[in-house]
Order: C-alpha cells, then structure tokens, then sequence
C-alpha cells in the first residue's frame, strides 16, 4: 500500500466518523460455496448444487464494492482456491481487483491444496486446534496436509484464523503456542463460534469464552503474535456494544448483497463471535492498540 492510497484511510475515517456515512472500507467477497472439506461448524459451503461464480460477475461485483467505498478485499468461499473459469484463477481475480483499485487482497483458505503460487498480499489459514482438534472439525487428514502446505507456501505475510468453538476449546492455548513456533506464520487471530443455523450447537459457554479471551489477552501481553488488539478482545466479552460492521460489506456466494455480516440478518450479532466485530468497534472509538493492528494486517 503505497502513501496515496494510505491517505485514503483518514478521508474515509472523517467521512464515516464526523458525517456518519456508513461506507464499507472492506469486502467480503465469496467467490464460490463449493468447497473440498465439509467443516462441521460451517454454514457456508454447499450441500447440494455447488455454486460458482463467473468472472464477469466477481467483477462486477469488485466494481460495485469500490464505488460504495470499500478498498480492501477479502476473497471467501466455499474454499476460494478452487475457483478456475477456463484459463483464470484465483490469482486472476486477485490481478482484476488491484486493476480495479483494491489497495490489498486476502484470501482465506483451509491449506488442502498447495497455495504457493497465489499473490494475494496476505493468506489466512483456517486452524481450528492441534492434530485431532483441527481434525475433529475438518475431517481426518487435514491438519496434516494444511501443515505441508503452510510450509510450501513461503508467503510472507500467512497467518493463522482459528474458531474456538465448544469442541476444540480445551486446544487452544496450545494452538496459540503452536503458531508461535511455526516459522511459517506471522500471526493467529482468535474468534468464537458464531451460531449461524444449524450450527448452534457449537456455541460455547460464555463463562469459557470470557476466560479463555482473558488467557488470549494475558498471552498477548507477553508478546505472542496474536492478530487481535486487547481492545478488540475485551469488547468480545460482551457483545452489548453498538455494532459498527457495516464497515465490511459482504457478497454472499448466492449474489445476495449484505450492508453489513448475514449474521444480522440472522439476528445473532448478540452471540457473534468473529473479533472483527469488537476491532471494528475499536477502530471507530481509535483505540491506539486496534488503529496498529488493523495498520499491521493491512500495510
Ligand atoms: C467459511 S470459511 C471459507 C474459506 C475456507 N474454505 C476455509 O476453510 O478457510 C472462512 C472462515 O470462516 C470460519 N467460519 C466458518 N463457520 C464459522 C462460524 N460458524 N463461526 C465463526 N467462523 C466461522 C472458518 O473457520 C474460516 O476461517
């Protein structure tokens, strides 16, 4: 991100803050819902009648999001390495968005497949615990592979994005310790199962969510690479805040367009658990530790 495009940030700030218009400063941009594991906390990949999208309509779709304002997109799935439409790729799509004006790209994956070739400007790996947890989640067989993968890869900025969700709670301190250790990552970044339907059942025990966030904050403040801000983390504790997640748009893989996360929709955002919704709130209320985060994953 070069110095123009850094000035943005403060225009789009004062525009948001002092006017109070709500323009997306990010997208969430789902590209397809097929994916290659059937993770049993997700909501997201297909069924039945996998969907992807066509090249003509991802751009579309980039165009539309940076006319409202969003500068930074985040290429979802389904799992977003799969996606191919004759001789393009993902890194087509990454290429399309910069053209358009994107100042940076991120792709989520879960590591299946070799992502070494991908120029996205940052990768997060979906890690959901150590062996077994990770597995229990994802199905027999994939933390093996998403570790062969993440050594392969050799991207510079690849971090980890773990769930903690009431199967794999118990794990998560050694995850933390685990992405520390590895010299493939640069950070792990905690959220909290979100109970999108028929994934309730996952929810963890508030009690267990506000300590293990304060064994997250104690970690960080001993210097583990943990993405999130204590500000950000704190105000997961409790989700009676005023949500500013309009600042992510999203476009679901069926098309449908999204102000804000589906989890409105769903009237869940009380029980929310991705820790964008406490570093949004956080950068809004220019809390220093979240302003260096949100500047550190995106510079
Ligand atoms: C839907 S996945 C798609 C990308 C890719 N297939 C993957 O597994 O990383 C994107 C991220 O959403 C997370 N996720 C899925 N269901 C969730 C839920 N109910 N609550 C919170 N995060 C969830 C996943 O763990 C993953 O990190």
């Amino acid at each position: 991100m070069n110095l123009l495009s850094m000035s943005y940030l403060p225009y789009w700030f004062l525009q948001t803050k002092l006017l109070g218009k709500k323009k997306p400063l990010q997208t969430v941009l789902f590209i397809n819902n097929q994916c290659n594991l059937k993770c049993k906390h997700c909501a997201i990949y297909a069924r039945e009648k996998p969907i992807t999208k066509t090249f003509a309509q991802i751009s579309e779709e980039l165009k539309y999001s940076y006319r409202l304002g969003a500068r930074f997109v985040d290429f979802e799935g389904g799992e977003p390495t799969l996606w191919r439409e004759e001789d393009k790729n993902l890194n087509s799509l990454i290429r399309l968005a910069k053209q358009i004006g994107f100042f940076s790209t991120t792709i989520t994956t879960n590591a299946q497949r070799p992502f070494d070739n991908i120029i996205a400007d940052s990768i997060w790996v979906s890690l959901d615990g150590i062996g077994k947890y990770h597995d229990n989640i994802r199905g027999e067989g994939s933390f093996e592979k998403l570790l062969e993968n993440i050594k392969t890869s050799n991207h510079k900025a690849l971090s980890v994005n773990t769930v903690v969700n009431s199967l794999n709670y118990p794990a998560v301190e050694d995850t933390i310790e685990f992405a520390k250790d590895n010299k493939h990552i640069k950070s792990i970044c905690i959220n909290f199962h979100t109970p999108f339907e028929g994934t309730e059942c996952l929810m963890l025990d508030w009690k267990l969510r506000c300590d293990i966030i304060d064994m997250v904050i104690k970690k960080k403040q001993c210097g583990y690479p943990i993405m999130n801000s204590i500000s950000g983390l704190k105000r997961m504790k409790n989700m009676n805040f005023e949500k500013k997640c309009w600042i992510s748009n999203f476009i679901m893989a069926d098309g449908k367009r999204y102000p804000q996360c589906q989890g409105k929709e769903e009237g869940i955002c009380d029980s929310c658990g991705f820790c964008m919704a406490g570093e949004m709130y956080s950068i809004m209320s220019l809390k220093p530790d979240t302003v260096f985060a949100g500047i550190d994953l995106r510079i």
